[in-house]
């Protein structure tokens, strides 16, 4: 069975979809291990209460960025990991992963790339006053979510819509498509 990590750094619900989608053999994957850069978030949480190792680090523990992705390179390989699902990873992607993985790092971002790239992305798109507003998963680059385009969703709104409102149903198009595109990549 294909084996994929899961690098997060806060919440963690898209880990919990993948989870989710997981143990109810929707998703055809093992989930090996969470990669996490915050010892605390609350994905960490969720793995420890569905018995998913966790592999967590401090980065300023390290002298460099690759100092650290080469741990996690390792730890990768020897788990014989073949997809890296990033999913609320607040970290960019350093040479050594991405030479490592290259084609093998995915990303969901919460707006139709190549708009409103970054952080704070819905809040982004909201203020400008978009009336489409959508999800993107991408292949991860050396950029901030500027890798190829591999699936897009969206909606349109009609402008009495909440922000909050908003982020909902943006999520909720995320626990779908995210655990859908994973198993398209992997078959
Ligand atoms: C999601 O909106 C995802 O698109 C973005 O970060 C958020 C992570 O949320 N990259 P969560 O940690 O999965 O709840």
């Amino acid at each position: 069975m294909n084996k994929i990590a899961i690098f997060a750094s806060g919440n963690g619900s898209n880990f919990q979809a993948i989870i989710d989608e997981t143990e109810q053999g929707k998703l055809n994957v093992e989930i090996e291990i969470l990669v996490t850069d915050k010892p605390d978030c609350f994905a960490t949480k969720r793995a420890k209460n569905h018995n998913i190792p966790v592999f967590s680090f401090v980065p300023k523990n390290y002298a460099s960025k690759e100092e650290y992705e080469k741990e996690i390179a390792s730890v990768l390989i020897e788990k014989n990991v073949s997809l890296l699902v990033l999913a609320g990873y607040m970290r960019l992607i350093g040479d050594v992963l991405l030479n490592q993985f290259r084609n093998r790092i995915i990303n969901i971002h919460p707006a139709l790339l190549p708009a409103f790239p970054g952080k704070n992305a819905i809040q982004q798109a909201f203020q400008y006053g978009v009336k489409v507003f959508g999800v993107t998963v991408h292949f991860v680059d050396e950029g901030v979510d500027t890798g190829t385009i591999i699936a897009q969703e969206c909606f349109k709104v009609e402008g009495k819509e909440t922000l909050a409102e908003i982020e909902q149903k943006i999520h909720a198009i995320e626990y779908e498509l995210y655990p859908k595109v994973i198993n398209t990549i992997l078959s």
